[in-house]
C-alpha cells in the first residue's frame, strides 16, 4: 500500500499517540485514562488499523495533553507493547514504552462479591500487579484474565 493511501488517523499538533495498543483495546485504553469527551478533549481513535509489527492495532491520539508516565503505566495491563509519542509542534519530541506499575489504585473493581470494595465502603480499590495477573490488595482475590473487565467505567 502506497503512503497516501495510509494515512487513516491525521496527525495531531501537540498531544500524546498511544500506539501499538493491541486490536479491539482502544476503548478500554480510553476508559483507564479517564477520557470520556466531556471534558471537550480532542480525541482521534484507530481501531483495528493494519500495522506492521502487530496483525492488527488500535490507536488513539490526544490532542493538546502530555499523558505522564505514570498515567499511561496502567495502560500495560491492557496494552503491555503501546508505544507512548510525545508530540510538540507536529513533531515527536518523546517516545517511550509502558512500564508495569507495581500498583494500580482506583482503576480497577474487584470481581469478589464479597470484598470490602464491592459493599459500597469509601475504600479506593487497590490491586498488585503479578508478572501474570493482579491480586486484589483487600481479599487477595486474583485475576488473571480478562483484566479489562475489571476496568471501572
Ligand atoms: N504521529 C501523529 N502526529 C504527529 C506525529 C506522529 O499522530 N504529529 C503518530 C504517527 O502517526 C505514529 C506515531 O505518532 O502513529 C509515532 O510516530 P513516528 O515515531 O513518526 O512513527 P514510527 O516511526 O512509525 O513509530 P514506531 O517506530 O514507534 O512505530
Ligand atoms: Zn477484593
Amino acid at each position: 500500500m502506497s503512503d497516501d493511501h495510509q494515512l487513516r488517523v491525521s496527525k495531531i499538533k501537540s498531544g500524546t499517540v498511544i500506539d501499538h495498543v493491541v486490536g479491539g483495546q482502544a476503548l478500554n485504553v480510553l476508559a483507564i485514562l479517564g477520557i470520556d469527551g466531556k471534558e471537550g478533549e480532542e480525541v482521534s481513535v484507530g481501531i483495528n488499523v493494519p500495522s506492521d509489527r502487530l496483525a492488527r492495532k488500535d490507536i488513539v491520539k490526544v490532542e493538546g495533553r502530555e499523558l505522564s508516565q505514570d498515567e499511561v503505566d496502567v495502560l500495560s495491563l491492557i496494552a503491555p507493547d503501546a508505544t507512548i509519542n510525545i508530540v510538540r509542534d507536529y513533531d515527536v519530541v518523546e517516545k517511550h514504552r509502558v512500564d508495569s506499575p507495581d500498583v494500580v489504585e482506583d482503576v480497577l473493581s474487584c470481581p469478589n462479591p464479597d470484598c470490602i470494595t464491592a459493599a459500597g465502603e469509601p475504600v479506593t480499590s487497590r490491586f498488585e500487579v503479578l508478572e501474570d495477573g493482579v491480586r486484589c490488595s483487600y481479599c487477595g482475590t486474583i485475576v488473571r484474565e480478562s483484566i479489562a473487565d475489571l476496568i471501572d467505567t
